[in-house]
């Protein structure tokens, strides 16, 4: 069985991609995938919201730096088939100790590797912190494919093109390849509002089929979930919330299992261009 290894990057805070690291996570692991999820933010989001203490000693920091195996942080979750390599603040210092290291933008693939070849899992995912610095510049380096959660607000589609650019420009550097948008997850969305619908309709003019069809919903019980260190569907599982995650979840999954079976690869949207992307505010009337 492949490992497939997903980021969830997006350099702007706030936009779910801890809520749908979790959520996401947790759906594959009730379609019986076998998950883990790897917290890389110091704020330690993913861990508190499945039910960890960051705990010092617990996270990937000593693994980045050479010392131990990424394995041996593994921890078990409430959730039966998830498990997590929790984060804690130590990690914070990290940006900064591993730029001391040899070949620094590597050390995440190099403490990963050997963990995949173990084949435990089916689905690796990385919570990233909301910034592109060493840790996330290591996960792009190590990753298959990044999947950027993002919010339909004003400036959605200009951050976007910053994580798109710097996926092409991993890819073109040497660093990483192969790498892929996995794909573009609208979160929180309030279809009641013109913004949201203006801005979710753009994103899929410029990005296509790259963005999924599910959307989630701004809904309560995400929210209140991680404050019972439980994923939506075990806190409230048949609140619209987990049911948009569950929704999200088998239209992921069928999206990798449609590329494995077409082998070639598929390209990485473009990034809407300098010229456009002040267009895009004037297309939604609103002031910049
Ligand atoms: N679909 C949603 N409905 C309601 N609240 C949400 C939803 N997704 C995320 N949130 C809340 O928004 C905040 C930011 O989400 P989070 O996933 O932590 O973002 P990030 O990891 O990108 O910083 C959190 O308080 C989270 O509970
Ligand atoms: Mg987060």
């Amino acid at each position: 069985m492949q490992n497939y290894v997903i980021a969830l990057a997006n350099q702007k805070g706030g936009v779910g991609k801890t809520t749908t690291a979790i959520n996401l996570a947790a759906c594959l692991a009730e379609r019986r995938q076998r998950v883990l999820l790897i917290d890389l933010d110091p704020q330690a989001n993913a861990t508190s919201g499945l039910g960890l203490a960051p705990q010092p000693g617990n996270s990937m920091y000593e693994v980045l730096l050479g010392h131990g195996k990424l394995a041996d942080k593994i921890q078990a979750t409430r959730m039966e088939r998830l498990s997590i390599v929790p984060s804690e603040v130590d990690l914070a210092g990290a940006e900064i100790d591993i730029a001391r290291v040899d070949r620094y933008l590597h050390r995440f693939k190099e403490s990963l590797d050997p963990l995949l070849a173990l084949k435990q899992f089916d689905y690796v995912l990385v919570d990233c912190p909301p910034s592109l610095g060493i840790l996330t510049m290591n996960v792009l380096t190590a990753v298959q494919s990044v999947l950027i959660p993002l919010q339909c607000e004003y400036y959605a589609l200009e951050g976007l093109s910053v994580m798109t650019r710097l996926i092409n420009q991993v890819k073109q550097s040497g660093a990483n390849p192969d790498l892929e948008l996995e794909g573009i997850v609208m979160t929180m969305y309030d279809p009641r509002t013109n913004l949201a619908q203006q801005v979710a309709s753009e994103v899929r003019q410029h990005f296509g089929d790259k963005v999924y069809d599910t959307m989630i919903p701004r809904n309560i019980r995400i929210s209140e979930a991680p404050s019972h260190g439980l994923p939506v569907v075990m806190y409230d599982e048949k609140s619209t919330g987990a049911e948009s995650y569950r929704l999200f979840a088998k239209e992921f999954l069928k999206r990798c299992k449609t590329r494995d079976e077409a082998p070639a690869p598929t390209v990485t949207a473009a990034p809407p261009s300098a010229a456009q992307t002040p267009a895009e505010g004037a297309s939604t009337g609103l002031p910049g």
